[in-house]
């Protein structure tokens, strides 16, 4: 094993390894750091000097001494958790040398491993559109309720949102904005009831203020859902105080989340009250551009202190949904003699309490909370919040989700050995998308992910196609999920049909931006801040998001073979959505084959042509595609059900032989624009439109993601250009296997030249800025399908990270991107793992990246569980029932009781 030491001098470090392992000599290198400029910078020194050398694990030979991390150092009367920062630097465990002394170099080594890799820590305070970011990726719910990981004592202002939302509870609001009326449906920010605070002698209560916290520490255990903040705290009046808070969300009981409070005063005693809120004056704040826009959701309706129980009722302003929350506060120093006061003021409610405290002693509070809305709950709402805050203590929780982590933690974890940062970001994913959709309480629901999870109010909470990244993951993992999620969007097929009707269409034309009722909530006019003026927003002619619903109703069926539900549900919505692209199928006289208009593709760069009066494009190739593959499968889908089932469900439809005929002509005849070098063209008149020349634009801007922003800033239109927000018209191959694409290319009658995929990706890479976090994971897969290894690692570590190192600079404040965390999942089983479920049984050939010596996880297809465990030179399998797989091209049955191993290199 390899290590290098960290010794920390008063403005520098000084690192030492051991050069030469046959003399045992040892370098030291001093990197002295400027004391004006920031220690994280100064950090990157040491990758700057280490650079070229393997090393296992770093030791830190005289950090500070801390109670929540053992590598904490000071330089320059700066602190940083330099454990933290080398490991996601140099992606390896750091271990403090009094740990090694103490343990054992290696088993000090192991546990920090482990523990990297279960945990999401932040050290230090952070403020503004960081925190916030932080915020999110501390968040905690269980599908019903996210909850953001803001500070207790905080209140929503520039540097803390204490966010809570409620899957699917949306509000309607209407502003005036320079003369026209806009309406917007909001994910709706439930009152705050989370606050705890604390008063010393009687003061002022203590509010978050960055000159008045020692120190902070953030941890998320993604194995239990704990989250711990640690707060050092000194006043002006010079008390000081330890406040260690934990929160957890009840994963089971999914009404409930719990606080456990710790007080400890370091050099005083006295009196300390304790505040207790539920904070009802709360607005919809998150996101910065939205400000103008009304945001005020609910009314309170009823505020009721009891001793130590408290609810508040509200009613959101038009949807009218009821809510209520309530709380519970239990302490030992709560006795039968405490004066609970209390004060309701300005839809504020608050309790709170005193009690005399002792220098060094540690004083515990707790508080469990409940929600119910009437979405939900069809009995009286304030019963049944204090039926749940009976039993709603936080032991009780954190002991009863024990069983639900643990099977989540054995059905849909990914191992992966040799890349300590690609696994604890690949939980961190898992866990959040436990967070946003859970298979206990959404069956209870009518919700789908939202494209920012429950984590944030961008994009207001609304349901994009980003369900096509997302749902394929508890699709291989907790079907029933899926299937829940999957009704959300059949419970509003009338909707989308309406909605079709509207523009004209037959059959299911899904909305782009979808909330409570299932209307269009994209908005058909945006208010150009520079120029005052409405400018058209044509994103809802992104009508492929009714493909991504098809396509997670095929793969949904496919891989669990569940035909009652295809009966029910599933073959309706796949006909009713193919009825529709039928619909906007027109044949082209003269070229024989149809064509698709006034779309866009998933790149929104593209709204309309230049300088044409009609709003849309023709011929996107990503929906053609999609239409292609749609109808062709709906084909071989005739075989799933019964020939009655199918009969009556085209009936309802109201699909007859001919349309069926003329489905499949579409299938063979859509248009695509594909230029001699077998490079598709992403839209007709796509190869007419000038290349814009983006190493002026990057010497100029910088970073040039959102060219568009850009371009229109300089009062040019990215329409104009060919310029890509995201993949589009290779997005098809994320989707679905080469081969069915390259099939769907010759349904179409068109011949692919030899190494098309590469041009067409160097093309299209040339072309893309990437302004869209969806964007790096498709050309990842792209990379990997063309064979180039590194390109592709490059990409998916960088969607790894999106939010991570929230790399758009500030929209991770506003949400997670669950879209992305999700097809890192998918990317990491299906791609590298190379498990792929669209063949009748798993076809497994893996792409292992070099760095990782191990990948495992488990998937159930039809029926059967199976383990995989991947590593360079073999590939073992096991299963819970015998099943008949693909590996490398050869066909293995495995049976329960014997593993199969199957050797590679
Ligand atoms: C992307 C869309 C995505 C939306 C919501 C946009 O920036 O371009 O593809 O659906 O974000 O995540």
């Amino acid at each position: 094993m390899r290590t290098f030491s960290v010794r920390v001098l008063d403005d520098a470090f000084e690192l030492s390894y051991i050069s030469n392992s046959a003399t045992n000599a040892r370098k030291t290198i001093t990197i002295v750091c400027d004391p004006d400029i920031p220690i994280g910078e100064s950090l990157e020194k040491i990758r700057e000097k280490l650079a070229g050398i393997d090393f296992d694990a770093a030791i830190i030979e005289n950090p500070l001494e801390y109670d929540f991390s053992d590598t904490i150092i000071g330089v320059n009367h700066q602190r940083i958790d330099i454990g933290l920062a080398l490991s996601n630097m140099l992606n390896l465990p750091v271990v403090s040398q009094e740990t090694a002394d103490r343990t054992g170099l290696q088993t000090a080594i192991e546990n920090k491993r482990q523990y990297n890799q279960w945990h999401l820590d932040y050290y230090g305070e952070y403020a503004s559109k960081r925190n916030y970011g932080q915020e999110a990726m501390l968040t905690i719910g269980n599908g019903f309720y996210g909850l953001r990981g803001a500070y207790l004592a905080a209140n929503a202002d520039a540097n803390n949102y204490p966010g809570l939302y409620v899957a699917g509870l949306f509000n309607q609001l209407t502003t005036p904005v320079n003369g026209r009326d806009v309406v917007n449906e909001d994910l709706v920010n439930l009152p705050n009831a989370q606050y705890l605070s604390f008063s010393i002698d009687h003061q002022e209560p203590f509010t978050i203020k960055q000159e008045n916290i020692d120190d902070i520490y953030r941890s998320l255990d993604l194995h239990t859902g704990v989250l711990t903040t640690t707060m050092l705290v000194s006043l002006p009046t010079g008390h000081r105080l330890k406040l260690c808070a934990q929160r957890v969300a009840d994963m089971n009981e999914w009404h409930r989340f719990a606080i456990h409070y710790e007080l400890t005063p370091l050099n005083f005693e006295g009196t300390v009250t304790i505040f207790s809120r539920i904070d009802g004056s709360v607005t919809n704040e998150n996101v910065e551009r939205y400000k103008n826009f009304a945001s005020r959701h609910f009314d309170v309706t009823e505020t009721t202190v009891n001793g130590r129980d408290a609810i508040l009722g509200g009613q959101t302003k038009t949807s009218k949904v009821d809510f209520a929350i309530g709380t519970h506060l239990t302490s030992q120093e709560l006795t039968s003699t405490t004066t609970i006061e209390e004060q309701v003021d300005d839809d504020v409610l608050e309790q709170n309490f005193s009690f005399k405290v002792q220098t060094g002693t540690t004083y515990v509070i707790e508080k469990a909370i409940a929600i119910n809305t009437s979405l939900e709950t069809k009995t009286d709402l304030n019963d049944a919040v204090a039926n749940e805050l009976e039993d709603a203590g936080f032991n009780d929780i954190v002991s009863h989700n024990a069983a639900f982590w643990t099977h989540v933690w054995s059905d849909s974890d990914i191992e992966i050995d040799g890349d300590l940062t690609a696994q604890k970001l690949t939980r961190v994913n898992i866990f959040h998308m436990f967070v946003s959709a859970s298979p206990i309480s959404n069956p209870h629901l009518d919700a789908s992910v939202g494209a920012r999870g429950l984590h944030g109010e961008a994009y207001r909470g609304h349901v994009f196609w980003d369900e096509l990244f997302i749902l394929p993951f508890y699709t291989l993992h907790t079907p029933d999920l899926t299937k829940q999620l999957l009704l959300y969007r059949y419970r509003r097929l009338n909707a989308a049909k309406d909605n079709a009707q509207a523009e004209g269409y037959q059959g299911a034309m899904y909305p782009w931006q979808s909330a409570q009722t299932g209307d269009e909530q994209s908005q058909l006019l945006h208010l150009n801040p520079d120029s005052g003026k409405f400018d058209p927003d044509n994103s809802r002619l992104q009508r492929h998001v009714s493909l991504a619903i098809a396509y997670n109703v095929w793969l949904y069926v496919h891989t669990t073979n569940d035909t009652e539900f295809l009966s029910q549900y599933g073959l309706e919505m796949l006909l009713e959505i193919a009825h529709f692209w039928s619909s906007k199928a027109v044949k082209n006289t003269s070229t024989g084959r149809y064509d698709i208009r006034n779309v866009m593709g998933p790149d929104e760069f593209h709204e309309d042509y230049p300088n044409s009066d009609e709003p849309g494009l023709t011929n996107n190739a990503y929906t053609n595609i999609m239409v292609s593959w749609l109808f062709t499968v709906l084909h071989k889908m005739k075989t799933n059900v019964s020939a009655k089932t199918w009969q009556t469900v085209s009936k309802q439809v109201g699909l007859t032989d001919k349309d069926f005929t003329r489905f499949d002509d579409i299938a063979s005849h859509l248009t695509l624009d594909i230029n001699k070098d077998g490079v598709i063209g992403q839209f007709e008149g796509y190869f007419k439109l000038p290349s814009l020349d983006f190493d002026k634009y990057r010497k100029k801007y910088g970073n040039i993601s959102r060219i568009d922003r850009l371009l229109k800033a300089e009062g040019k239109s990215p329409d104009s250009y060919q310029v890509a927000k995201q993949a589009d018209a290779l997005m098809a191959y994320y989707n679905l296997s080469f081969n069915t694409i390259n099939n769907v290319l010759s349904t179409l009658g068109y011949k692919m030249p030899g190494e098309y995929l590469t041009k067409n990706i160097e093309y299209y890479l040339a072309r893309t800025t990437h302004g869209s976090t969806l964007s790096r994971i498709a050309y990842s897969e792209l990379s990997l399908i063309d064979g180039n290894m590194d390109q592709s690692f490059a990409f998916f570590n960088t969607a790894l990270r999106s939010d991570y190192y929230d790399i758009q600079g500030g929209t991770t404040a506003e949400g997670i991107h669950l879209g992305v965390m999700g097809a890192v999942l998918m990317l990491e089983i299906r791609n590298y793992g190379g498990v792929s479920e669209f063949e009748d049984q798993l076809v497994v050939k893996p792409h292992l990246p070099e760095s990782w010596q191990r990948l495992a996880f488990h998937e159930t297809f039809k029926g059967v569980t199976y383990g995989f465990a991947i590593a360079h030179t073999n590939i073992t399998v096991t299963v819970d029932q015998a099943a008949t797989l693909q590996i490398q091209d050869q066909s293995y049955t495995v049976t329960p009781d014997k593993p199969l191993t199957v050797t590679t290199d």
